[in-house]
């Protein structure tokens, strides 16, 4: 079975609708068919500023929330990267493959250290998406389900994946990004020009998958539409109906085309009504059962523990072969 990889990282109390319908979702379908790893980037956490105590706590929720949603214990190996030591180390070797100029440019970083000027941001900020080509190639997978802010760091790591299979020996395979065109980037609620974001929307902007239901509801109620009143996808000229037309296809299941026509003659009143209705039995069974999980730490721990075995046996043969081939002397 072709394998999947993905992570995301425990850096808000609770997932958003982007990162559920832009990349979770794709998990769960996948696991199915797939040999699965998903992983909660702590790592990665630790590149801007962060509260111990916090990034603990949100790494459990994390591990929670993924269970809720439909990752399978069983089916998934479902694990914490800092309890892997392999991504560090395969990311120290790379850091030596990768040009400065090469990691500036990812737009990400230049997004990032904007606000304080590059000399403010972390090293680790610019190392960032290294980390993420050793967490990838790491485990040799053939797809990553991602939206579609992380397509460049997807083309990085294939970069660095066929510049190493190229000057030493082929080693990593180059792993396809998985990317639904559909729901591959869900706009802000208050802003639809900017991608629903953790770090960059507003409280309102950002549908969060644990908030309160009926506060979940109020945003969508609330959310900015276009001038006009006809409902239709026109993502250039109607980008907040699209937005709200896009979460409502991936949510129903029915098709953008079919919601068109079935709010033909309507206001964006009645949609937002529905889509409001929506997301309440939406997130009511996914909040209850991850408030169920996040009581029983023992079954949290245990899942994350087994996931981490499963992950450690892929990881340490592949650094191992690195290790090797890069020229380090073996231990005897
Ligand atoms: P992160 O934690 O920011 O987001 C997790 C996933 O959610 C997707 N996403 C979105 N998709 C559509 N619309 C949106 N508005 C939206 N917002 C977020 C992201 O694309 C991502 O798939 N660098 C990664 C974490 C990572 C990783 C990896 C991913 C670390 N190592 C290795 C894959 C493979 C990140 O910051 O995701």
């Amino acid at each position: 079975r072709p394998r999947v990889l993905s992570g995301i990282q425990p850096t808000a109390d609770s997932f958003h609708f982007g990162n559920y319908l832009g990349a979770l979702r794709q998990w769960v379908d996948l696991q199915r068919d797939h040999q699965p790893f998903f992983f909660i980037a702590d790592l990665h956490a630790i590149t801007v500023e962060w509260d111990p105590k916090v990034l603990r706590e949100r790494t459990l929720r994390a591990a929670a929330q993924l269970i809720a949603m439909g990752i399978d214990p069983e089916k998934s190996a479902i694990f914490v990267q800092s309890q892997i030591p392999a991504h560090a180390q395969l990311a120290w070797v790379l850091n030596g493959l990768t040009g400065l100029g090469e990691a500036r440019r990812m737009t990400q970083f230049k997004d990032k250290s904007a606000k304080g000027g590059e000399g403010s941001a972390s090293v680790g900020l610019l190392t960032y998406p290294i980390l993420q080509a050793a967490d990838i190639l790491l485990y040799r997978p053939h797809y990553v389900p991602v939206g579609e802010d992380q397509r460049q760091h997807l083309e990085l790591t294939r970069d660095l994946a066929q510049r190493f299979n190229s000057r030493f020996k082929k080693t990593f395979r180059l792993p396809e990004p998985y990317i639904l065109k559909a729901t591959a980037k869900i706009y802000d609620l208050q802003d639809p020009a900017a991608k629903m974001s953790k770090s960059g929307s507003s409280p309102n902007g950002i549908v969060e998958m644990l908030d309160d239901p009926a506060r979940s509801a109020k945003k969508i109620r609330s959310a900015v539409t276009d001038s006009g009143s006809e409902i239709r996808f026109d993502p250039e000229d109607k980008p907040g109906v699209s937005n709200l037309l896009t979460i409502f296809s991936a949510l129903s299941g029915e098709s953008v085309n079919a919601l068109v026509d079935q709010y033909a003659g309507k206001g964006y009143g009645d949609l937002k009504a529905d889509l409001a209705d929506l997301v309440v039995s939406f997130v009511t069974p996914f909040r209850e059962r991850t408030l169920e999980l996040l009581d029983d730490q023992a079954y949290l721990t245990s899942v994350l523990q087994k996931g981490a075995e499963t992950a450690h046996g892929v990881a340490d043969a592949t650094l191992r072969d690195v290790y090797q081939r890069v020229g380090f002397a073996a231990p005897s």
